[in-house]
């Protein structure tokens, strides 16, 4: 919002993020939030709680692709309270957790035990202090899709499979709105999956990258629409490593000086100590 309340015309800057403006953001203002467990490291918490606090403007749905209990949600949530923006936050997520994950992500961070893999009572009432903002999408992303309406925000942790990101990439990408929208791609530093550094090399100027958070988020502002032919041109599927190595070293000269030329050659490294796998978990490490 401009100081008068009223939204501006104007397409946004990416000057908007330069002097990384979350890292003033103070977490322990934000209890109800803190007490969610999250995946997110804690640069990327405020960044999630700044994008809402202070960027957005409402001009369309904030939508966390892989909410795992809440905890990315809830930092959104939280942003959007503090600065009495209404804004409609929409979370997707299977909302179910296999033993080993409720015990390294819940119960080892102090959530108590419970029975079964369902975790959406448990997101539900994590998120209560936001209920009114929330509508949970339970179930496989790539088939619940969207309902088309604009998206201003579009956080996503869940292209840890490329056969997932096509699917999803049509379903939502086609909402953002060029000039006004802010796309997180949450993992595209993380070692083990360098297809997204791909997807958005192929995307190349139709979004620009703005932002770095802490570990491994980079955030775009779209430039340009979403068409089928860039839909088409931006597919990863049927990429080879080679086409994925391409990409990363194009990555490379795109982010020249945002000191993460160690984190682009890591995921050339995790990419090459594993040929041909297309599945996060199932990598092994470069250095192992
Ligand atoms: C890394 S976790 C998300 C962490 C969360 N953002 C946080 O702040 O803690 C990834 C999530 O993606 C979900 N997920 C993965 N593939 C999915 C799919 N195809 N449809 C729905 N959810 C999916 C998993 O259930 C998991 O909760």
């Amino acid at each position: 919002m401009t100081e008068a309340g009223a939204m501006s015309n104007a397409d946004r800057d990416a000057a908007e993020f330069e002097g990384v403006p979350w890292r003033n953001v103070n977490l322990n203002d934000q209890p109800e939030a803190r007490r969610v467990p999250t995946m997110l490291a804690g640069d990327e918490q405020r960044f999630y709680t700044w994008i809402t606090q202070d960027w957005a403007e409402g001009t369309g749905a904030v939508v966390d692709l892989g909410a795992f209990a809440g905890g990315s949600t809830a930092r959104l949530a939280a942003g959007a309270k503090a600065a009495g923006k209404p804004l409609a936050i929409h979370a997707y997520d299977k909302f179910t957790a296999k033993a080993e994950t409720k015990q390294t992500e819940l119960y080892d961070k102090g959530v108590p035990e419970f029975d079964g893999a369902d975790i959406l009572p448990l997101a539900r009432d994590f998120l209560s202090p936001w209920a009114d903002q929330i509508t949970y999408h339970k179930g496989n992303i790539e088939e619940l899709g969207w309902d088309g309406g604009p998206i201003e925000i579009l956080a996503i942790d869940v292209f840890k499979k490329v056969d997932l990101i096509d699917p999803i990439t049509r379903a939502f990408f086609p909402s953002l709105v060029p000039g006004r929208s802010l796309l997180v791609q949450q993992d595209f530093l993380h070692w083990s999956q360098p297809w997204i550094c791909a997807q958005m090399e192929l995307f190349g100027d139709v979004f620009e990258p703005v932002a770095f958070a802490r570990r491994d988020s980079i955030a775009y502002l779209l430039r340009k629409p979403i068409t089928e032919a860039v839909l088409k041109r931006a597919q990863v599927a049927s990429l080879t490593d080679d086409d994925m190595q391409g990409a990363i070293a194009s990555a490379r000269v795109r982010f020249g000086d945002w000191g993460i030329q160690n984190r682009l050659d890591a995921l050339s490294q995790g990419l090459a100590a594993n040929p041909g796998a297309r599945v996060s978990w199932q990598m092994k490490p470069p250095e192992a």
